[in-house]
């Protein structure tokens, strides 16, 4: 990969861009290409090499951000990408982007600096709706989804989409579990539909005891149309002074040994006590990597609830100790040589057992609603922006689901009409917001709590 300064990159850029009126053009015209990362077996590659994911979550304004898309606001991301080469990282993770916006400077300076995009696909008003999973799964939803595909796929330091957040957050809500996998399936089949490179597709899971691990059985289980590309999990489990055993991450690697695909951490970094990231030294060491591909702090930015590296007042920048440790932590974790202990046959796990823990019958998904079918052949077109009419409530009888999709076919349209999408009136009026990134799910809690206790008035 060619590698240069971000500010040289900006600096050449502007002199041949310097517009009449003499202002610099900060829009990056030429493209600047890395190798994409590829899936082999239960690993990332960069190449011939094993890819470790070494990132940190980016959301900078998260609360209040349906507005803010952190990776169209060139002046931000190119003061943040200079933090980032500090840190040390490849990897940033960002949880909602504006489909319709330019992300030409920012996405090419991160190539430049040899930085990856793992990109959430929902937005706050774009995404299924935890309490109500089956009218959320329309095709207006897909729309949306569909477009931040558009918008990101040509860009080759677009490492992975994730196709969910934390959908699943408590031992209550196993049954969104079909829909989650349906929407997974429906990106990569959009993916290939539309001839874009094969950008792996995955979900991001809650660490909730009773069905991580069954979340992790079922999105890698069945036929391969329908199994994700890789696994990530949110895990805060190692609280600094701790130790591979005493946080239980042993039981993660041993329970991920032989999983068959890539699975990453796709949020970690405890706060109880003060951190200094020793959990950094396990992530990276053959102890873990034989079945884990790195990970993702959460995050660079102080929203608020004391997970930030850097606090942000206006277009400045300070570095916290924590920041300092982060960077230290992994100057001194060097990535593991002959591939880690990585295995290179891809496999497929057992699909879970209906039980009280997983209340999901039968293996097969909802079908993909028509009007969203058709995208695969046009193209999902103009996308809502994320200050749209918004998803959850749009489903009717001819923008949901109507039966199940037949595994193995490739296709995701309806081959049976069946009853396994209970439909529930669009008019229930409810408005449970189930987009449960950290930085959004403060202000949320508060307004589901508002809402919630009007409904029980
Ligand atoms: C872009 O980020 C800069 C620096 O934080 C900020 O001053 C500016 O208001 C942001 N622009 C937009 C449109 O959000
Ligand atoms: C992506 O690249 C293809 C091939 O060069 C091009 O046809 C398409 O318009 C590009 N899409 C976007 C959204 O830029
Ligand atoms: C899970 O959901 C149930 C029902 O909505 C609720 O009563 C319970 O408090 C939730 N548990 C957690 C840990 O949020
Ligand atoms: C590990 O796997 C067992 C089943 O083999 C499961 O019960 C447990 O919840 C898993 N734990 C984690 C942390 O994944
Ligand atoms: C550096 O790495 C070693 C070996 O992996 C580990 O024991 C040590 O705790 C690490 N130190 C820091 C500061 O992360
Ligand atoms: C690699 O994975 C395959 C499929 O799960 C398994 O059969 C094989 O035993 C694994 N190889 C090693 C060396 O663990
Ligand atoms: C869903 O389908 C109904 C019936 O065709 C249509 O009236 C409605 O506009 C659709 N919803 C959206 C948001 O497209
Ligand atoms: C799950 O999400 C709902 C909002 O949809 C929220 O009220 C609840 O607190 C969350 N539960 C957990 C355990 O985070």
């Amino acid at each position: 990969m060619k590698s240069f300064g971000v500010f040289g990159l900006i600096a050449a850029l502007s002199a041949s861009t310097v517009a009449a009126a003499g202002t610099p053009v900060l829009a990056v015209r030429a493209s600047t290409t890395v190798t994409p990362i590829t899936v082999t077996g239960n690993a990332f590659y960069q190449g011939s090499s094993r890819f470790y994911i070494r990132g940190v979550a980016y959301q900078p304004g998260g609360g209040t951000g349906v507005t803010s898309d952190p990776i169209a606001n060139s002046t931000a991301c190119l003061r943040d990408i200079a933090y980032f080469q500090k840190l040390g990282i490849n990897t940033i993770r960002v949880y909602a982007v504006d489909n319709t916006a330019n992300h030409d400077t920012c996405m090419n300076a991160l190539a430049a600096a040899g930085i990856y995009l793992v990109l959430d696909t929902d937005t706050p008003k774009y995404s299924l709706n935890r309490a109500d999973p089956s009218i959320s799964y329309n095709s207006v939803y897909l729309q949306s989804v569909f477009a931040t595909v558009d918008a990101f796929a040509n860009y080759t330091n677009t490492l992975a989409f994730l196709s969910g957040n934390e959908v699943i957050n408590n031992s209550t809500n196993t049954n969104c579990a079909p829909y989650v996998k349906a929407v997974t399936r429906d990106i990569k089949q959009y993916i290939g539909s539309r001839g874009y490179r094969s950008i792996p597709v995955g979900y991001s899971a809650a660490d909730v005891a009773e069905n991580q691990y069954l979340m992790a059985e079922y999105m890698n289980c069945g036929t391969t149309d329908q199994r994700s590309d890789f696994y990530a999990i949110n895990d805060y489990s190692w609280c600094d002074p701790s130790s591979f055993t005493t946080s239980g991450w042993d039981v993660l690697a041993k329970n991920y040994t032989n999983y068959g695909i890539p699975v990453f951490m796709s949020e970690y970094g405890c706060i109880t006590n003060t951190r200094t990231f020793q959990e950094v030294a396990a992530l990276y060491n053959t102890e873990m990597t034989g079945a884990f591909s790195g990970g993702l702090v959460y995050e660079y930015s102080n929203e608020g609830n004391g997970y930030g590296l850097v606090d942000i007042s206006g277009d400045t920048v300070t570095t916290t100790s924590q920041f300092t440790y982060l960077q230290t932590a992994f100057a001194n974790a060097t990535d593991p040589t002959n591939g880690g202990g990585a295995n290179t046959t891809s496999a497929a796990t057992t699909c879970p057992a209906e039980s009280s823990d997983w209340q999901v019958t039968g293996d097969s998904l909802p079908a993909i609603p028509s009007k969203a079918a058709a995208y695969m052949t046009t193209g999902a077109g103009t996308g809502p922006g994320l200050a749209g009419a918004g998803s959850q409530e749009a489903g009717t009888e001819d923008n949901e689901s109507t039966g199940t999709a037949t595994a193995g076919s490739g296709a995701v349209t309806a081959t049976a009409s069946s009853s396994s999408s209970t439909k529930s009136s669009a008019a229930s009026g409810r408005a449970m917001a189930p987009f449960d990134v950290k930085p959004f799910s403060l202000v949320f809690v508060v307004f589901v709590g508002l809402i919630g206790g009007m409904a029980l008035l």
